[in-house]
């Protein structure tokens, strides 16, 4: 791959992209410079749904969609589902994978692609479920949810409560949609900072208000499920989301394009972050909690250990993307570099070595310094092309 100069690039939310460097074909990694320079909170369609750590840029997805090319996607770290919206968009067909029960929780809510009438028996299910939890009486007998006594006011966990019930009695076909708000309001009522910061604050919810919440949640997401029916274009089929390690799994028939996101090195703990909702929902997140790959936790326990375990990971998933992937696919990745005991991690030189080794070619790349809020720094993130050889 060629050179380019490099130089400091004002982004769509003028932010500064600092130390840029292109490398390749120079028309492909223009493009790839003006996804990794998106930036700003998007909120069209379902994009805005719900939380979910470390999100894709929407319009980012959307520009290396159209860079990768072909009918058929998949993510195999798929989150929230950015990459998922987007593709449906394009009228292809996504699959998505991921370890963590709430992202693949998120990432189907976002993607429900449902007739209206179906969107209003949600509606009017979420005004009756509402009613329920305003009065709901008793307290939670779940002991993984008992557990989180300290984390909800008495009078939010009973309001919860009868959400969680009134949603056990609804009809099944209209159950995902309800759960995905029931799901988008739990760290907000609880006294949690926020998802990624798992600090207590204590703070007061008036009585009732969780269940108002609850009920604009739905009505929300009944727009937005709305808007995104009207938009994807008709004939899409329905997304694919599979629970499961990315690093065993493998979509039947192979697809066209990948476009993913994985883990940056020590940065984020996935599954843990989600306790407060994996228990309420009812979630399983045993397997989650040991297949997660890159976790921070990983890097503070042993960090020689974890650099080269998250190397072989690499090496796993990105023999299996090559194994995904139709002759002559193309797999765009986007990764940061991490840190952990205050030593940065590179994280382009491992991926692009072993995605060698598992039989990638490199088309193009641009990699930009972005001021990271949280970690008051710069962190090295890039946007990698690459061809199934
Ligand atoms: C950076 S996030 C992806 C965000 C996503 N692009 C979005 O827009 O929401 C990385 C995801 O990788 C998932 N993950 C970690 N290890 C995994 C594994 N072994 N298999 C599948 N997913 C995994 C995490 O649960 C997390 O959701």
């Amino acid at each position: 791959m060629a050179d380019s100069p490099s130089d400091t690039v004002r982004t769509a939310g003028w932010q500064p992209l600092s130390r840029v460097d292109l490398q390749g074909d120079p028309a492909v990694s223009e493009r790839l410079l003006e996804a990794l320079s998106c930036e700003g909170r998007v909120d069209r369609l379902t994009h805005g749904f719900h939380t979910y750590p470390a999100g894709l840029h929407p319009d980012a997805a959307r520009i290396l969609l159209e860079v990768v090319g072909g009918d058929s996607v998949l993510d195999p770290f798929v989150g929230g589902g950015t990459v998922l919206v987007e593709a449906l968009l394009a009228g292809r067909r996504a699959v998505g994978v991921d370890v963590s029960p709430v992202a693949t929780l998120v990432a189907r809510t976002r993607t429900l692609l449902w007739p209206e009438e179906r969107i209003a028996r949600m509606r009017g299910q979420g005004r009756r479920i509402t009613e329920i939890a305003k009065r709901y009486e008793d307290l939670p007998r779940d002991p993984e949810v008992l557990r989180l006594r300290d984390w909800f006011e008495p009078h939010v966990a009973r309001e919860l409560e009868g959400i969680r019930r009134g949603i056990e009695l609804a009809p099944p076909e209209v159950q995902p949609g309800l759960l995905g708000a029931f799901s988008a309001i739990l760290v907000k009522v609880s006294m949690r900072v926020s998802d990624t910061v798992p600090k207590r604050s204590l703070v007061h919810r008036e009585p009732e208000t969780t269940a108002f919440l609850f009920h604009k949640k739905v009505r929300e997401l009944g727009r937005r499920l709305e808007e995104l029916a009207r938009a994807v274009p008709e004939g899409t089929p329905a997304p694919e989301i599979i629970d499961g390690d990315c690093r065993a799994v493998t979509p039947e028939p192979p697809v066209d394009a990948i476009v993913t996101s994985p883990p940056y090195p020590a940065v984020y703990d996935y599954v843990p972050l989600q306790h407060l909702r994996i228990a309420w929902l009812g979630l399983d997140d045993r397997e989650g909690k040991v297949r997660e790959i890159g976790a921070r936790r990983a890097f503070r326990a042993d960090r020689a250990r974890a650099l080269r375990t998250w190397r072989q990971d690499l090496g796993l998933w990105l023999h299996r993307s090559r194994e995904a992937l139709n002759p002559g696919g193309r797999l765009a990745v986007v990764i940061g570099d991490g840190v952990a005991a205050s030593e940065p991690i590179d994280a382009l030189g491992p991926l692009e070595s072993e995605a060698r080794r598992a039989g990638f070619q490199p088309v193009a790349r641009a990699s930009g310094d972005r001021m990271d809020q949280g970690w008051q720094q710069p962190r090295r993130e890039h946007v990698i092309l690459m061809e199934r050889r």
